[in-house]
Parts: structure tokens; C-alpha cells; sequence
């Protein structure tokens, strides 16, 4: 009962405080964005008939034109999204650039950056989160931000930021050169530095983050191989996030949640989340994980279009209208994403025809970039600069040595095996050749007599 009324009063208060913004949309406290969170309270069964997005028709329909633009990019040698530090100088300036590019385009109010945004809020969240649709839902999102930003330059592939190589150990301080100016800027309060410095949104409030706060964690890479990689786990419902115990941690969607906690600030919130654009490459690393899975799935003989429709529905044992499961449902319309269906977000087209993934860097060069080093301790690549170093990170000389010393011992053992050969050959021929002095002398007569 006290909960019940605590959930109602919940509500009321995200509600109260939704009403709060003026019609400019100004914030000057920057607080609503944390009160007005959305809440899957939210999420009644009855609000799952209908489809829901609160954007403008103008601004869905602008959706929708990208898309058409996106499909003309089929081809039978898809573009490579890869892991953002082994990307180049110039390839990484350009990303940034398109980005804020779309920050500063209007011709879409608010701009085109904050509208992809204001996709990922209120009841859409729904059936974009907890369920099936998760993934295939922000495939088409990320889809779409890519092809936004392919209108500003061609050349512009989505990368995507591999948070595994930045765990390192969750118990010391960490840093990541994610969260520097030569990447996404800094990772503490209001971004003043890198890309994005002095962003603000809508609400007129800066970008902020905090990494690394305490008790906040990377995706495990135990678990995000699991899912990859092993062979007895390879039904989708196994890796969908539709039930509500401890296990779900060992779910796509609820690894994926950890990055959001430890970037902090905006990222954390839900409604948020999508005004950094660590969103973005944080949600290509979870889509690159769920195509590894696909793979996975089509060499076991197993149909990766295949979807359960399956959504959380225990969660709030109060509510008795909460199911999710109606939101996930095949053939609902996609929220904001009004010309396709749930089930569409499964469809082989996107990675067969429209893009792929680079592995992300690996054993034993680790992409051959600056930012990543092989690690001997824990058998992987790590990206990270441990504040307290517990951690010997020089293994990019070592193993380079390793080469040399190999290299120079194989050729000085081959010209000491020669040296002795010739030497033997030497001996050998003096031994054969060695005549007595009485043979010698008449020789050496005949040779003095015609002097
Ligand atoms: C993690 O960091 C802490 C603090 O620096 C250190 O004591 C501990 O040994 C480290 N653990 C590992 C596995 O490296
Ligand atoms: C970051 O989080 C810590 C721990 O929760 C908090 O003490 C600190 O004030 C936060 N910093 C910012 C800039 O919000
Ligand atoms: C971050 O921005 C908010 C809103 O403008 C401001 O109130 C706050 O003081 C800023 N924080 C810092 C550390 O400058
Ligand atoms: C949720 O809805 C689905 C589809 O109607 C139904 O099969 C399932 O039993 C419901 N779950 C609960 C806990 O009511």
C-alpha cells in the first residue's frame, strides 16, 4: 500500500515537474532533467495500443526522410563502424565535426542534434527498453543518427567505444582517454574541454558527465564474451532483458546499463542519455556485441531475424497494469519510428547491406594505435590509464623486444653454424691434402732447376 501511494506520488511529481518548464523550454537551475527522469511506472498497458512519440508530425517525418536516405546506401561492400581510437586524426575531426554540425543546423527546430535527442524520451522509452525490441529498436535510432551525419559528410562511419578495454579494475580510480579533449572531453562536471565543449540543450543546460564514480562499472568482459562467443548460449530470449532477477545483469541490455551509470551526469539519466554523444558510441558497442551474438546464432544454424516479443512484466508487482510484453509486441508500430514494426528491427538488411563491424582491437598489435596496450596480467587489450598503476602497462616494447632478441639470436646461430661448417671443411682438406716432406722434394728441386 505505501508503495502503491509512493509510486503514485512518484508520478505525480515527475508530472508536476514536467510542467514546470516554461514554454521556452529554459531551465535556468539545470534540476528538471534529474526530477523529470522517466519513469516505467509510466509504462501502463493501456498506453501499449497505440503508437507513441512526442515529437512534432514535422519533426517524424524528417525521421522518416532519413531513413529513405539511409537505404540508399545499400551496398554489397558495407561500410566498417570501428572501435573510435583506431580511427585517424582526420577521421575522428570529421566525426566531430558532422556532429556538431547537426548540432548547429535549425532547419529542424530545436537543431537536428537535439530532435534525434528528444526521440529517446517519455513513453517511447517503453518499448525502446526492458524487452526485445531494445535492441532492434536502437539499431534503426543509431541508423539514423549515422545517415544524419553521412548528409553532412559522406565519409563519416558511426565508431564505436569498446568500454571493455577501459576496464580495468573496479576497485582503483580509472581513467580512460575517452574522456579527454583529444576524444569526447572531460569526463567531470560541465564539458568545457575536446569536441563539445560548452554544449548545451534545449533546456539551455550544459553537457555534463562524471566518470568513475564509486561503485559504477564498465561491462564485464567475462560476461560480454559469454555472449559472443559461447556456443551453449544462443537463443535470444537468453540474452534479452525480460525478467527481472539477478541474472539480468548477464543480459545485452543490462550490461549495457553500466557505461550509462559510469559516464554519470547525462548519460545516466534516461531521458537524457542521448544529449551526450557517448550515447552513441556506447550504443554501437552494445549493437556490435548483439550482431557477434547474430553471427553466433547463424553458425549454429539458428534464424537471428527471429523475434520473441517477450518485455519485463513482474517488475512492479503493485501495478497490475504494467506489462511490457504488449509494448514489445512483433507487430506494433515502432514509437517514433512510425513506418516500421517491432519485429523489422531484426531484419538481416542492416548488417548484410548497410554496414558491418571491424572487430575491435585484439591481441597481439591491439589496433596498432597509441591509446591501447596489450595487458599480460589480464590477457587483454586495455585502453585505460590506471591512476594508482597496479598494473604493469609496458607490454607493446616487451613483446616488440621479444621479436628482436628471437630475430638476432636465429641469425647469429646461423653464421656461427656456417663459421663452424667452414672451419670443419678447413680441417678436413689440410688432413686430405697433407702430402710427406719426401714427396715435396723432388718437386721442389725441379722447380729450383728451371729458375
Ligand atoms: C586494483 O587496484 C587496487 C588499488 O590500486 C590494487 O590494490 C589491486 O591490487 C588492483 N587489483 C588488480 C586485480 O589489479
Ligand atoms: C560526482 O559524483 C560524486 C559521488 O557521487 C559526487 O560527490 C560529486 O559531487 C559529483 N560531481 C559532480 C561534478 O557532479
Ligand atoms: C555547471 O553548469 C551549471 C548550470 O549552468 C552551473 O549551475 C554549475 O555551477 C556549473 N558547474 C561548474 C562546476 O561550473
Ligand atoms: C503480459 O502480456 C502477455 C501478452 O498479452 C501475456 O502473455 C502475459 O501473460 C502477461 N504477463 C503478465 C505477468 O501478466
Amino acid at each position: 500500500m505505501l508503495s502503491m501511494l509512493s509510486s503514485v506520488v512518484l508520478y505525480l511529481h515527475a508530472v508536476l515537474v514536467h510542467s514546470e518548464i516554461t514554454p521556452e523550454g529554459y531551465d535556468p537551475e539545470c534540476t528538471i532533467q534529474d526530477e523529470a527522469d522517466f519513469d516505467f511506472y509510466q509504462c501502463d498497458a493501456t498506453f501499449s495500443k497505440n503508437y507513441y512519440c512526442s515529437l512534432s508530425l514535422e519533426q517524424q517525418d524528417w525521421l522518416q526522410s532519413i531513413w529513405q536516405e539511409a537505404l540508399k546506401d545499400r551496398s554489397y561492400r558495407p561500410r566498417k563502424r570501428r572501435e573510435i581510437r583506431t580511427l585517424s586524426e582526420k577521421e575522428k575531426t570529421t566525426f566531430f565535426k558532422a556532429i556538431n554540425q547537426l548540432k548547429t543546423d535549425t532547419t529542424i527546430a530545436p537543431n537536428k542534434y537535439d530532435t534525434l535527442a528528444l526521440v529517446h524520451t517519455s513513453r517511447t522509452l517503453c518499448s525502446a527498453h526492458q524487452g526485445s525490441n531494445f535492441l532492434g529498436w536502437h539499431r534503426v535510432y543509431l541508423l539514423l543518427f549515422e545517415t544524419a551525419l553521412r548528409q553532412k559528410d559522406k565519409s563519416v562511419v558511426l565508431p564505436y567505444w569498446d568500454s571493455v578495454l577501459d576496464n580495468q579494475n573496479i576497485t582503483a580510480p580509472r581513467k580512460t582517454v575517452l574522456f579527454t579533449k583529444d576524444f569526447l572531453g572531460n569526463g567531470n562536471g560541465n564539458v568545457t574541454d575536446g569536441p563539445f565543449k560548452n554544449w548545451r540543450d534545449m533546456f539551455n543546460c550544459p553537457l555534463n558527465r562524471n566518470i568513475s564514480r564509486p561503485g559504477s562499472e564498465l561491462m564485464s568482459p567475462e560476461i560480454v564474451e559469454w555472449i559472443e562467443n559461447d556456443i551453449s548460449i544462443f537463443l535470444v530470449e537468453d540474452i534479452i532483458d525480460h525478467f527481472w532477477s539477478a541474472e539480468r545483469l548477464e543480459t545485452i541490455e543490462g550490461q549495457h546499463n553500466l557505461p550509462h551509470g559510469w559516464v554519470g551526469g547525462m548519460m545516466a539519466i534516461l531521458s537524457s542519455s542521448p544529449k551526450d554523444p557517448a550515447f552513441f558510441l556506447h550504443h554501437a558497442y552494445v549493437d556490435y556485441i548483439w550482431e557477434k551474438f547474430r553471427q553466433k546464432q547463424l553458425r549454429l544454424g539458428q534464424n537471428p531475424e527471429y523475434y520473441t516479443g517477450l518485455g519485463v512484466s513482474e517488475w512492479i508487482s503493485e501495478s497490475k497494469n504494467y506489462n511490457l510484453t504488449l509494448f514489445h509486441a512483433p507487430y506494433r508500430n515502432m514509437d517514433c519510428f512510425k513506418w516500421m514494426k517491432n519485429i523489422d528491427g531484426y531484419s538481416n538488411i542492416f548488417t548484410e547491406n548497410l554496414y558491418v563491424y571491424e572487430d575491435s582491437p585484439t591481441y597481439p598489435d591491439c589496433g596498432n594505435t597509441k591509446y591501447l596496450n596489450w595487458n599480460t596480467v589480464l590477457k587483454r587489450c586495455i585502453g585505460i590509464k590506471p591512476v594508482l598503476s597496479a598494473i604493469p602497462q609496458t607490454i607493446k616494447p616487451y613483446y616488440v623486444h621479444m621479436i628482436i632478441i628471437i630475430s638476432v639470436s636465429f641469425i647469429l646461430l646461423i653464421i656461427i653454424s656456417f663459421l663452424v661448417f667452414l672451419t670443419l671443411r678447413k680441417i678436413k682438406r689440410v688432413t686430405i691434402f697433407t702430402v710427406s716432406n719426401e714427396e715435396l722434394k723432388p718437386l721442389c728441386r725441379r722447380s729450383v732447376s728451371n729458375i
